[in-house]
Parts: C-alpha cells; sequence; structure tokens
C-alpha cells in the first residue's frame, strides 16, 4: 500500500469523522498524490488525487471495483436492493429500470412542481433578520423529492410521509451517529431500537403508497418517478417488487435529498461572500441567459463537493500508480483534492465561476456526482432543480451574509455542510 499516516486505525477514524478534508490535505502534502488512510471496520483507502489514476478507476472494471462494498454503511438504511449497495449484473439490473426518469429531457416535466415549490417556500422567509438557509433547502428538496419521486401530492398521506421521511433522514445525516456506525457495523445499527423506531413508520407509509399506486387507473399518465418504476421491467418482463420499489425509493431520497441541499447552501453561501458574482447572476438570470448560473452551479461543487471521495474496494489485486494494490483494500477516488488541484484549477480557493465560462469541466478533474457505471443518477437531476430553486431565489430576494466571515465546512454523516447553516439576511 502506499504510505499514510502512521496514526493508530481508531484515531484516523475518528479524525475522518471529523475533519476529513484536514485529514486529507495533510497527507496529501506529506505523502503525496496517492497515499493509505486505515478506517475501523471499512479497512485501508489508498486515496488518489490523480485525475489519470481516477480514469483508470473510473473506467476499470466494475466487477473488480465494487462500489456497492464501498457503500455497505448504508445498506441497514437503504435495504438489500439498493442500487448503491449492489455490484456488477445485480446493480446494473437496477440502475437499468432507475435510468429512464432520469434523464435529461425528462427534468422539463418536473421543472415547473419545482418552481412552484421553491418559491412558495422563499416568499414565506423572514426579511430583516438573521435566518439558516440550508434547513429551508432541506425543506424545498424535501417536498421536491416527495412530489417528483414519489409522486405524493397535497393531503394527509403527504404529511404524514412528510414527517416520517424527516425522522428516518435525520437518522441518515446525524453526525454523532457516523462514529457507533462506523465502529459497530451496518448489521448491529439495524437492531438498535433507535434504528427501528424511525425506519417502521416510513416502510408502512410507503408500502401503502406503493399498493394504493398500483391500482391506480391512470398510472400509465403519471409523471413521477415511483410511477415509472412499477411499470419497469426486469429483463425477464417481470415487475419490480414491493421491496425493490421500497429500496430504490429511500435510496433516491436519501441520495437526493441532503445532497441537493446541501449545495444549495453552499451556492448562497458562497455568492452572498462574493456580492458582484451575485449581482452579475441575478442581472444574468433576469435577462433569461443561463450560462453564468451553469457556471456557479459547477464552480460550487468543485470548491465545496458535497462528498470528498467515493469508494470501490478490490475483488482482486490491481496495479495502480506503482503500486500491486491487494484485493480487499478500497481505492477512494477523492474529489476534495482533485478539485482544489492548482495545476488543474489556478488559485483552487478562489470562488470563480467564470473558470467554467469558457471551459467546460473535466470528465475527471470535476468529478462532484463521482464517475463511471457508477455516476449519480441524479446528477441532472440535481442541476436541474439548483438552478431552478437559484433562479426563484435570486429573482425574488436580496440576500446578504449574517456574517461577512465565510463558513467553514462540518461534516455531517457523510455531506460537508455549511458549519452556520448558510445564515444569510435577506430583503
Ligand atoms: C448536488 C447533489 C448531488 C451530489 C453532489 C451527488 C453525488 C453523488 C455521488 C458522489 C455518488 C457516488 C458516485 C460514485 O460512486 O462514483 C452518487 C450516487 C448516486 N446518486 Fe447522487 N448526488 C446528488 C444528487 C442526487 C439526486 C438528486 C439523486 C436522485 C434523486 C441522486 C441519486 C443517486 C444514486 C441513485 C446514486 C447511486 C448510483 C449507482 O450506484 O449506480 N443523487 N451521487
Amino acid at each position: 500500500m502506499p504510505p499514510g499516516p502512521r496514526m493508530p486505525r481508531g484515531l484516523q477514524t475518528a479524525i475522518w469523522s471529523r475533519q476529513a478534508q484536514w485529514l486529507l490535505q495533510e497527507s496529501r502534502a506529506r505523502f503525496g498524490r496517492m497515499f493509505t488512510i486505515k478506517m475501523a471496520y471499512e479497512g485501508d483507502w489508498a486515496v488518489l488525487s490523480d485525475p489519470e489514476l481516477v480514469k483508470q478507476v473510473f473506467t476499470g472494471d466494475p466487477c473488480v471495483f465494487h462500489a456497492g462494498e464501498g457503500n455497505q454503511i448504508l445498506r441497514p438504511f437503504l435495504g438489500d436492493n439498493s442500487v448503491l449497495v449492489l455490484d456488477e449484473k445485480k446493480h446494473i439490473a437496477q440502475r437499468k429500470l432507475l435510468l429512464p426518469p432520469f434523464h435529461g429531457e425528462r427534468m422539463q416535466a418536473y421543472g415547473e412542481k419545482m418552481s412552484e415549490i421553491a418559491g412558495r417556500e422563499i416568499e414565506s422567509w423572514p426579511t430583516g433578520t438573521p435566518y439558516k438557509l440550508r434547513p429551508r433547502m432541506q425543506a424545498i428538496t424535501l417536498e421536491i423529492i416527495i412530489e417528483t419521486v414519489f409522486g405524493v401530492h397535497a393531503g394527509e398521506r403527504m404529511d404524514a410521509l412528510r414527517s416520517a421521511l424527516r425522522d428516518f433522514l435525520d437518522l441518515t445525516t446525524n453526525p454523532r451517529l457516523l462514529l457507533p456506525a462506523l465502529t459497530i457495523g451496518p448489521d448491529r445499527m439495524t437492531r438498535t431500537r433507535a434504528f427501528r423506531r424511525r425506519v417502521e413508520p416510513v416502510d408502512k407509509l410507503i408500502s401503502e403508497e406503493i399498493a394504493d399506486r398500483r391500482a391506480a387507473e391512470d398510472l400509465a399518465e403519471r409523471e413521477d418517478v415511483l410511477s415509472m418504476l412499477l411499470l419497469a421491467r426486469h429483463e425477464d418482463g417481470s415487475p419490480m417488487s414491493d421491496a425493490e420499489v421500497r429500496d430504490e425509493l429511500l435510496t433516491l431520497l436519501v441520495a437526493g435529498h441532503e445532497t441537493t441541499a446541501t449545495a444549495l447552501s453552499w451556492a448562497m453561501e458562497r455568492l452572498t461572500r462574493h456580492p458582484e458574482k451575485l449581482e452579475r447572476l441575478r442581472a444574468e438570470v433576469e435577462a433569461g441567459e443561463e450560462a453564468y448560473l451553469t457556471a456557479t452551479i459547477q464552480e460550487t461543487l468543485r470548491l465545496r463537493p458535497v462528498i470528498v471521495v467515493v469508494l470501490r474496494r478490490l475483488t482482486e489485486p490491481v496495479e495502480l500508480g506503482g503500486y500491486e494494490l491487494p484485493a480487499g483494500v478500497s481505492v477512494a477516488p477523492c474529489i476534495h483534492l482533485i478539485h482544489r488541484d492548482p495545476q488543474i484549477y489556478p488559485e483552487p480557493e478562489r470562488f470563480l465561476p467564470e473558470r467554467f465560462l469558457d471551459d467546460p469541466p473535466g470528465t475527471y478533474t470535476w468529478i462532484p456526482f463521482g464517475g463511471g457505471v457508477r455516476r449519480c443518477l441524479g446528477a441532472a437531476f440535481a442541476q436541474f432543480e439548483m438552478a431552478v430553486v437559484l433562479r426563484e431565489l435570486v429573482r425574488r430576494r436580496q440576500v446578504q451574509p449574517a456574517d461577512p466571515a465565510p463558513e467553514r465546512p462540518f461534516r455531517r454523516a457523510i455531506t460537508e455542510t455549511p458549519r452556520h447553516d448558510a445564515t444569510v439576511v435577506l430583503s
């Protein structure tokens, strides 16, 4: 294995769960473009910060580079059928079923609903007082998923579902649970009472919704993801089972909600520290232009990627970067370090949407959504949603930071969020 910090495994795990970026940057400075960090439960990770090595991993044989195995920590929450926790044939089979509703052009169908939800939410925000945007961005992304993915609209079941999903999500994003989950592993997690209390109500509501929807007369005309999954067929012609549908719905919820809300919070945290860029964005949005908005989203995801590494566990020995890595360890393309490489991005610490105006992001140098056969299924959905919400916000409100100092990243389970939840003052 490449060299790496000599601290005991437990200490490295503890630092990882609180100060991942620090650990990555220090190790990169000391050991170079490939180094090893050691995690409790998860084993050894060879962290990669060279686009050429990242390319080899993303284009490598999915039977050798197992991403599902690297995501086992999510299995208790998402279930055994989740596209995130599967590998090889089973992974491809689920991914094929999920892809059609997430095709780029399909997003248009969701645009109007998204604008309406964002506009309504933004209109309810108070002006003239410090206000945390992150919880509100979560409210928007949750509402958007309930409407567009679950296809559940205003009414009693929506209220019950919203509150059960909120509880469930708090469990998956609670920073205090990361260390125990990394230490005891996923299976023992599911037996804890706190866990079952939050998962059972969600399962009940989802199974009611699936039963009603299977029987719905307008199933074929509906545009939500759940309805499309119920109509989707495996290669042998069989429909998805209730358990499969349940697991994928929760996967889309967990993968798509917190991530997009965090990215939106960072976009506003960064923009409010650069009022001239916020003004430019507003002017271009008013003029009906898209380019600066797109570049702002790309730059936000570069400078503040929501997830700092992706993992692939090796099923057999692999030669990479001059090392013969053994089976059983993981390779970790490092989003955080690639995005801060001054050779790829001059002045990497600066927030400069302009850098993407002429040069579109590179496949292996801009990787906020990972890559290869595991690239984020919701990448188009997330960027489309971010554009809708930012457009609605800059059109409707002036936004200033509550405190001019930048907010530092804070680790919440899997994502890195603004430490003060992107606190702003609206007018
Ligand atoms: C800004 C928001 C988002 C970010 C930063 C993000 C990031 C990621 C990353 C890094 C991965 C792992 C890729 C890899 O291992 O190579 C991933 C996978 C995934 N994401 Fe996203 N995501 C976002 C939004 C969404 C949304 C909105 C959805 C769906 C509604 C979604 C669904 C998924 C799914 C299903 C996978 C698993 C794909 C597979 O294993 O084949 N994500 N995402």
